[in-house]
């Protein structure tokens, strides 16, 4: 499996409750490697836009108000088969139907705030990076 990118953010909750070095060490330990990463905060456009796949969703109201809340952190991130294993990693969108050891599983409080993004696709990985980042921010 060749090595390819997926993009993560950390929510604003888990910035908000003191887990980026604990959600990171997880990251780091299952065998990503950081490629860019920034502390950010997405403004209702930005938030509007990035998930707008959602914009007919009865939470998307809320979704939108979440994320803006406060800092997010961005990241790219790189390992074989990357997009696959990080979804693996994060767990199920509800923290309730995570499996053990996921990162929304130890972190998230809910389906609405669950702590953690991962990409879903090669493609949206692709989009999602260049949303947050400019070429000369990613290694
Ligand atoms: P993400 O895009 O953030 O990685 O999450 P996901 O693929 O696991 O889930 P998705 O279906 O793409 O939903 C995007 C985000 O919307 C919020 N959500 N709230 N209240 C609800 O029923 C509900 N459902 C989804 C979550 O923050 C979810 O991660
Ligand atoms: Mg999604």
């Amino acid at each position: 499996m060749a090595k390819n990118r997926t993009f993560t953010m950390l929510k604003p909750d888990a910035v908000e409750n003191g887990n980026i070095g604990a959600i990171l060490e997880l990251i780091n330990t299952s065998g990503f490697i950081i490629v860019a990463m920034k502390l950010t905060q997405m403004s209702r456009k930005d938030a509007e836009t990035f998930y707008a796949v959602h914009n007919e969703r009865p939470f998307f109201g809320e979704l939108v108000e979440y994320m803006t809340r406060g800092p997010i952190v961005a990241a790219v991130l790189e390992k074989d088969n990357a997009v696959e294993d990080f979804r693996t990693l994060i767990g199920a969108t509800n923290p309730a139907e995570a499996a053990e050891g996921t990162i929304r599983k130890k972190y998230a409080a809910s389906i609405g705030e669950n702590a953690v993004h991962g990409s879903d696709s090669d493609e949206n990985a692709a989009i999602e990076a260049a949303f947050h980042f400019a070429g000369r921010e990613l290694f």
